[in-house]
């Protein structure tokens, strides 16, 4: 059955993506961004689009929408380090916001972008929901505090929500793919060097214990992740919060992936060992077995080749029209 959808961040890199599914769905879809990191063309054709703040949501949200899709976020974790009021004002005041002009209006359906940020350091892989959730910077705090608060307004005032906790979102689809400013994520800053934006790629660290030394992460396709946003709003039931970790339940190393840039482009792509980072975990790699259990997820485009050569296509289709 079609629906009515408020999609916050619906001018961002995942926002959007989730926004094109949601229409090709058949549903409607408002999306309200601020632009402070989105781009107005990155909406898709055919979403009605507001230019506002999730902080005065209730000026535009009312009982004819059947959920939330709440992106809206800072997620720069260096940015958090050095400046965490602002992560805890966006992300957190603006969310307190939201669910409440969500339980003004009697919207009672939410999806949210949570993080595999909120675990911190794991003690085992693959990371489960139960692991303990000890996040390394202000930005994984600030998402944890936010599952905290919908926890809280599903068991007292009947919200249905999911949280999906994304690991590392690589690949593009349609008008979006990634082109954060800073750009901070691995496989867009390696085709910055492909395109000779940038002269090599900084590996931080090379004596991790990991099979070749360096940082092991859990790449997983945008589209993947937009198909588990659908799901989650089927699954969401009045009164709980459902939790689900969204990756492939693989991990590739930074060397894997500059390797695989490599293979897709042609480019030689020079490397500079630089030291690691403060907070950065050897290993991070999902396990989906509750998206898959709980959500009836089962991601398809987990081949890594095949997302970087979807976000390699993105970012000479952006240069071309710069
Ligand atoms: N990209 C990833 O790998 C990743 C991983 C884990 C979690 N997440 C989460 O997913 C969500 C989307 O990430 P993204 O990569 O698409 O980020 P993005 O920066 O591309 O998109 C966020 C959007 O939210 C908008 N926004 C921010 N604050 C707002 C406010 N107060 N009011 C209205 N609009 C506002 C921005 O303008 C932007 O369009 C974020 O919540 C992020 O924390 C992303």
């Amino acid at each position: 059955m079609s629906g009515k959808y408020l999609v916050t961040g619906g001018a961002g890199y995942v926002g959007g993506v989730v926004a094109q599914h949601l229409l090709e769905a058949g549903h409607e879809v408002v999306v309200l961004d601020n632009l402070t990191t989105g781009f107005r063309e990155g909406v898709p054709a055919g979403a009605s689009f507001v230019e506002g703040d999730i902080r005065d949501a209730g000026k535009w949200l009312d009982g004819s929408f059947d959920g939330v899709l709440h992106f809206a976020a800072f997620s720069q974790v260096g940015e958090s380090v050095v400046k965490p009021e602002k992560y805890w004002d966006n992300n957190v005041g603006g969310t307190m916001a939201l669910l409440g002009a969500m339980r003004e209006a009697g919207v009672r359906r939410l999806v949210f972008s949570s993080t595999a940020a909120t675990y911190g350091e794991p003690e085992q892989v693959p990371i489960v929901e139960s692991a303990p959730t000890r996040p390394t910077n202000p930005y994984g705090a600030s998402k944890l505090a936010v599952d905290h608060m919908i926890t809280g307004e599903a068991a007292a005032h009947g919200l249905g929500a999911v949280s999906l906790r994304y690991f590392n979102v690589a690949g593009a689809y349609g008008e979006q793919g990634e082109r954060h400013d800073p750009e901070s994520h691995l496989i867009p800053l390696i085709l910055q060097v492909a395109q000779g934006k940038r002269e090599a790629i900084s590996v931080f660290g090379e004596d991790y214990p990991t099979p070749d030394g360096t940082c092991v992460r859990d790449y997983i396709h945008v589209a993947d992740l937009a198909d588990a946003h659908l799901l989650a709003l089927k699954a969401a039931r009045s009164g709980e919060h459902l939790i689900c970790n969204l990756g492939n339940g693989e991990g590739f190393s930074v060397r894997q992936v500059i390797e695989t840039v490599r293979q897709v482009t042609g480019h030689p792509i020079p490397e500079v060992v630089a030291p690691r980072r403060g907070g950065d975990p050897a290993t991070l790699v999902a396990s989906a077995a509750a998206a898959r259990e709980k959500l009836g997820w089962n991601p398809s485009r987990a081949d890594l080749a095949g997302i970087v050569a979807d976000a390699w296509e993105f970012t000479q289709k952006i240069a071309r029209e710069q």
